[in-house]
């Protein structure tokens, strides 16, 4: 059951003029939180804006005696709440409702995982990467990002055993264009039969490119969408999806309740 806490802000660390990571005291919600799952958060206590907005959880805190402690998220400022993330400080109380939504599902060995990552889809694969490593999964973070500056936390996905393939559009860091290249190299270099779970989070065009990859290779490929979303909970269908029904036809389905882990081969994506 997702709770709905009034979080403390711990600490606001900036990546960039962007990029900044905040962390929240939300131990009930660290507790429950599953990879893939998101909260629904608002920084600042005013009106404007009024509704809040999702969030991969990015990171789970842990006190010295390893109990969950609280959730960090991973935040580019695009417009006024993330702005509002983008300058929270510490002390300050953010409102945040969560777990929400369905996780992704973790695969055993011998599978192989590839998570593929553009910008901000970082950030539901840092928990899903520690959960891979629990089952000592073989993991490869496919990360596009527009330049070096913009690939963070390189070294806690090291840390974890994971093998990095990186790009940017300009070429400063990794290969020089879209992630979607090497994971397509990658999947022509493996033998048919070897199992691999493809997992992807990101801007739609990278996601849609990454279900066509997955299709034309037959692996599996479970998206994270990032709709708009007005409630997070089902109640106001500002998130919707068209996904493939049992009955051969397409069904709009809210993606914060179905999603936002949804099989790729089951989007519409056109
Ligand atoms: C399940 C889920 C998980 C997410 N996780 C993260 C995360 O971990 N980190 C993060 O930074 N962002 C994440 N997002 C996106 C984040 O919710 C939006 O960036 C945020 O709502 C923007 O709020 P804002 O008030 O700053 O800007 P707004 O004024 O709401 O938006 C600015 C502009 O961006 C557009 N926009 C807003 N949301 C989206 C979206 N989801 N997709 C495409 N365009 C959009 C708006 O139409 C508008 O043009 C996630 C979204 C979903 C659905
Ligand atoms: S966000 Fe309200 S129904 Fe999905």
């Amino acid at each position: 059951m997702p709770v709905d806490v009034a979080a403390e802000i711990l600490a606001n660390r900036p990546l960039s003029p962007d990029y900044n990571v905040l962390s929240l005291a939300a131990p009930a919600i660290a507790a429950a939180a599953t990879p893939g799952q998101f909260v629904m958060v608002k920084a600042g206590g005013g009106l404007d804006p009024l509704l809040r907005r999702p969030f991969s959880v990015f990171e789970i805190l842990r006190s010295g005696d390893g109990t969950p402690s609280g959730i960090t998220i991973l935040s580019k400022r695009i417009g006024p709440s993330t702005s509002l993330i983008y300058n929270a400080r510490p002390g300050q109380i953010a409102a945040c409702l969560g777990p929400l939504g369905r996780p992704f599902t973790v695969v055993e060995p011998p599978s192989e995982a590839f998570m593929v990552a553009g910008g901000v889809g970082l950030a539901p694969f840092a928990t899903l990467a520690e959960a891979l490593r629990a089952r000592m999964v073989k993991t490869t973070l496919f990360y596009g990002a527009r330049r070096g500056d913009e690939l963070f936390y390189l070294d806690f996905f090291r840390a974890l055993g994971v093998d990095l393939v990186l790009t940017t559009e300009d070429g400063s860091a990794g290969e020089r264009g879209r992630i979607v290249a090497p994971l397509d190299a990658r999947l022509a270099a493996r033998t048919a039969g070897a199992p691999v779970m493809i997992y992807a989070c990101g801007p739609e065009g990278m996601l849609a490119a990454t279900a066509k990859t997955a299709a034309r290779y037959s692996r599996p490929c479970q998206v994270s969408v990032e709709r708009i979303m007005g409630c997070g909970m089902g109640g106001c269908y500002s998130c919707v999806v068209p996904m493939l029904g049992d009955d051969g036809t397409f069904h709009h389905v809210r993606s914060c309740i179905t999603g936002p882990v949804l099989p790729a081969d089951q989007i519409r994506w056109d």
